[in-house]
């Protein structure tokens, strides 16, 4: 079991392990505070038996200072410690979120869909910033609680046994009621992490659309889905805490139980004379100390559920392959070769037995009506898709041997969906890498973006708005065509680029493409328009998912 935990949680409890002597030096701290209280009920038990009796005013004066002491000492110890807890715990959890953040920006198309944008977004914040016991922190507090049940039980058994024995009895008891909640506890803890990672991802889907909410006066609309989200999510949340509740008041009965047994015994022999009030005190001061970890211990199956399944989620995207297979790199292709693709979404084939060759240096127009398969197939060749049937090879070579973040390298694809950041204009054409200031010129008269840069107060230094609000449809279209150009890769894609522009932007654009290709690239460009100027090309129709012209 162990093997299949330190097996699925690999690269989380990596993490975890990278700070193992953290995690032993908390406890060691942890530790000494708990050691530091211990002289406090013997100190109590001096007082009571010893100095009081005796009427040693001095004694009581020596063990009361001694005793303000050492909490005084545990309380300054605590201070600084747990400022050292807080920096551990925030950087671990920046770690993981460092992890996690970059397995999202690994992910694969069809993984990346089928996460979701919304609950991507929880498993890195939320999710993250809700761990309690599988961090640094929780780990050594686990280990501490279980040193500290061994330390203040030795110490009861040596205050005095025969009670200790009383509080044994009890023990097999409480923990048979707490694994009668185990299993509800945990699927209930899943339950309440994926309906709020759902509730996530309705808000998100809402903030980006409100505009087009409001413009179809689907207010109403979004209210009804968020409401039931919601509904889904308070509903998990009241299940898991009710069965939370119910495990919590049905113990506080047995703590009441030991106290009673405990008193009574107590109570008997100290009337019969076998027994010191000093001791029922001290043995009442250590049991006090005693029933927090013991009552953590119990119900510790049903506390990390939680966490169990935080990690869960976590782990089901951290083990998400993201580098499939292909240890073969390429820095170059001659040509790709398609046999009978096919790309299914469930059942449905979206694409079907598609069989064609790309060559370096070719001029691929992609043509079709709405729905019948150009972005998918730009997709398959952008090396979105690794569940296509059918054979794809690249110089020969079957594409699942060939490395794909290699494979990315060559390819530059701009999407019929174009992503523009909240930054400059600058960093949105170069995503942040150094370029030829000549060739970036080049570029922007090109894409026509000179004339629109030219009236900016900054610049190319301009602020871009989040999802570029700031800029017209075409302006972003142009951006995204830029940047790829700016990336000059060997296989250049492009889904419908031409969707915003007016007819002059088009025809220069068009030309631009004609020759990039002619400067030893490839360009393969879906595509409405047929105004295109005379050159030579390969042409594709598709119908319904199917090439039905190739030529
Ligand atoms: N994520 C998906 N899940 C299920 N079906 C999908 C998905 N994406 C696309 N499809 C379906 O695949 C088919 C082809 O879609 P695709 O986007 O490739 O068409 P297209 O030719 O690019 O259309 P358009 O010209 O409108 O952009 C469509 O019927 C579409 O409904
Ligand atoms: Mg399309």
């Amino acid at each position: 079991m162990l093997n299949n935990i330190l097996n699925t949680y690999h690269s989380y409890l990596q993490v975890l392990f990278e700070r193992k002597n953290k995690i032993v030096l908390i406890l060691v701290i942890s530790l000494i505070g708990v050691l530091i209280m211990l002289p406090v009920p013997i100190l109590v038990r001096y007082i009571i038996d010893d100095f009081i009796p005796s009427g040693d005013l001095f004694g009581v004066l020596f063990c009361c200072g001694a005793i303000l002491f050492v909490q005084l000492s545990g309380e300054g110890l605590n201070y600084y410690f747990s400022r050292y807890l807080l920096r551990v715990n925030v950087e671990f959890k920046t770690a993981v979120r460092q992890l996690v953040y970059a397995k999202i920006l690994s992910l694969k198309h069809r993984d990346y869909e089928s996460f979701g944008k919304g609950d991507l977004l929880v498993r890195a914040t939320r999710d993250i910033d809700s761990l309690v016991y599988l961090i640094p922190r929780g780990i050594s507090e686990i280990l501490l609680v279980i040193l500290k049940v061994i330390i203040f039980s030795t110490v009861l058994l040596w205050i005095d046994y025969q009670l200790s024995l009383i509080l044994s009895v009890f023990i097999p008891i409480a923990f048979l009621f707490y694994r009668r909640f185990d299993k509800p506890l945990a699927s209930l803890a899943k339950d309440v992490h994926k309906n709020y990672a759902q509730l996530s991802s309705r808000l998100q889907e809402d903030v980006d659309n409100v505009p087009d909410l409001q413009a179809n006066l689907a207010l109403s609309y979004a209210y009804k889905k968020q409401n039931i989200a919601t509904v889904q999510y308070n509903n998990s949340t009241i299940a898991w805490g009710f069965c939370n509740q119910k495990l919590t008041s049905i113990l506080t009965i047995i703590p009441s139980l030991i106290l009673t047994a405990i008193w009574l015994y107590a109570g008997f022999n100290i009337v019969q004379g076998n027994m010191s009030l000093g001791t029922i005190v001290s043995f009442m001061y250590v049991l006090a100390l005693l029933y927090n970890p013991l009552d953590f211990l119990f119900g510790f199956y049903a506390r990390i559920q939680s966490d169990l399944a935080i990690l869960d989620r976590l782990q089901t995207l951290l083990s998400t392959v993201t580098d499939y297979s292909g240890s073969q790199v390429v820095d170059s292709f001659s040509k790709i070769d398609f046999d009978c693709v096919s790309i299914c979404y469930g059942e449905k084939a979206v694409i079907s037995d598609v069989s064609l060759a790309i060559r370096k240096d070719d001029f691929v127009l992609v043509q079709g009506p709405s729905g019948s398969g150009k972005t998918t197939l730009l997709n398959t060749i952008a090396g979105f898709y690794d569940d296509y049937k059918g054979a794809i090879t690249v110089d020969g070579e079957p594409f699942q041997n060939i490395s794909y973040q290699a494979y990315q390298q060559l390819i530059g694809f701009v999407p019929q969906q174009i992503s523009i950041y909240e930054d400059t204009l600058k960093n949105n054409l170069t995503m942040g890498k150094p370029v030829c200031e000549k060739y970036l010129q080049q570029v922007l008269e090109t894409c026509s973006l000179q004339g629109f840069i030219d009236v900016l107060p900054d610049g190319l230094d301009s602020p871009i708005s989040e999802k570029g609000s700031n800029l017209s449809g075409g302006q972003r279209q142009r951006i995204a065509v830029a940047r790829m150009l700016l990336r000059r890769p060997s296989l250049l894609l492009l889904d419908e680029p031409f969707n915003h522009l007016d007819a002059q932007s088009k025809n220069k654009l068009m030309l631009a493409l004609i020759d990039y290709c002619q400067s030893g690239h490839t360009v393969i460009v879906a595509s409405h328009d047929e105004s295109w100027p005379k050159f030579e090309y390969i042409s594709i129709t598709m119908r319904g998912g199917r090439v039905i012209t190739y030529d």
